[in-house]
């Protein structure tokens, strides 16, 4: 059985941050004030080719804020240690422990062919081991200086092929990749 392919749909500063040191996205929702109504720069496009969505811990300490619960997908939040996850968000939530090889092996062998993979540190763990398939970064007209960063130490480089760009009269600049090596050898998605 295939793992399930791994794909990042996320925002970033002009220097490649996406929240600051305290987590806070105040800059992104200010800018996403630009925005004209009805242009989601793609993300109901992005939402409809995954079946779940894959968390990082921190994401999620700041998406359960989020009300209404923004997403319609099983949701897995991946920590190593205990999150408390709300009783309102009791059955579409999940928590893990699993590796990332784990567990888009263990997603894949439920049927998921492809996820959404969301968090700075997630993104990085997983690019790290070759599990990221594809990546959607849409950079907004900002420099933060400091903050969490996208992007981290890798054991390679990392070679992308660019599928799509996109570029917004409101400033935002959308770079869809598909991510071509080093690859995790099983070939099962690429
Ligand atoms: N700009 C955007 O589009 C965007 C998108 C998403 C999130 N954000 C923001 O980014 C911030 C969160 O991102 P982040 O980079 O700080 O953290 P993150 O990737 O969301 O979460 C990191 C946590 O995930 C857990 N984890 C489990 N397995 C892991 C593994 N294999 N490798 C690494 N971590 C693993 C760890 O928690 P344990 O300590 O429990 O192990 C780790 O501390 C939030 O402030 C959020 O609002 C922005």
């Amino acid at each position: 059985m295939a793992r399930a392919r791994a794909l990042v749909f996320i925002a970033t500063s002009a220097d490649g941050y996406i929240a600051r040191a305290d987590g806070a996205i105040d800059w992104l929702l200010r800018l996403h004030a630009r925005v004209p109504a009805g242009e989601d720069c793609g993300y109901a496009a992005f939402t409809a080719r995954v079946g779940a969505l894959v968390m990082g811990r921190a994401s999620f300490e700041q998406a359960v804020a989020f009300d209404p619960w923004p997403y319609e997908m099983p949701v897995v939040v991946l920590a190593r240690r205990g999150v408390a996850v709300p009783a309102a968000l009791q059955g579409r939530v999940s928590v893990s422990a699993e590796a990332p090889r784990a567990l888009l092996e263990r997603l894949g062998a439920e049927g998921v062919a492809q996820v959404y993979l969301d968090g700075g540190q997630l993104v990085q763990a997983f690019l790290r081991e070759g599990l990221v398939d594809e990546m959607t970064v849409t950079t907004v007209p900002v420099l933060l200086g400091s903050g969490r960063p996208l992007f981290g130490a890798l054991p390679a480089d990392v070679d992308l092929e660019l599928l799509d760009s996109r570029a917004w009269p409101f400033g935002f600049v959308q770079n869809r990749w598909r991510v071509t090596g080093p690859s995790d050898g099983s070939g099962a998605s690429r």
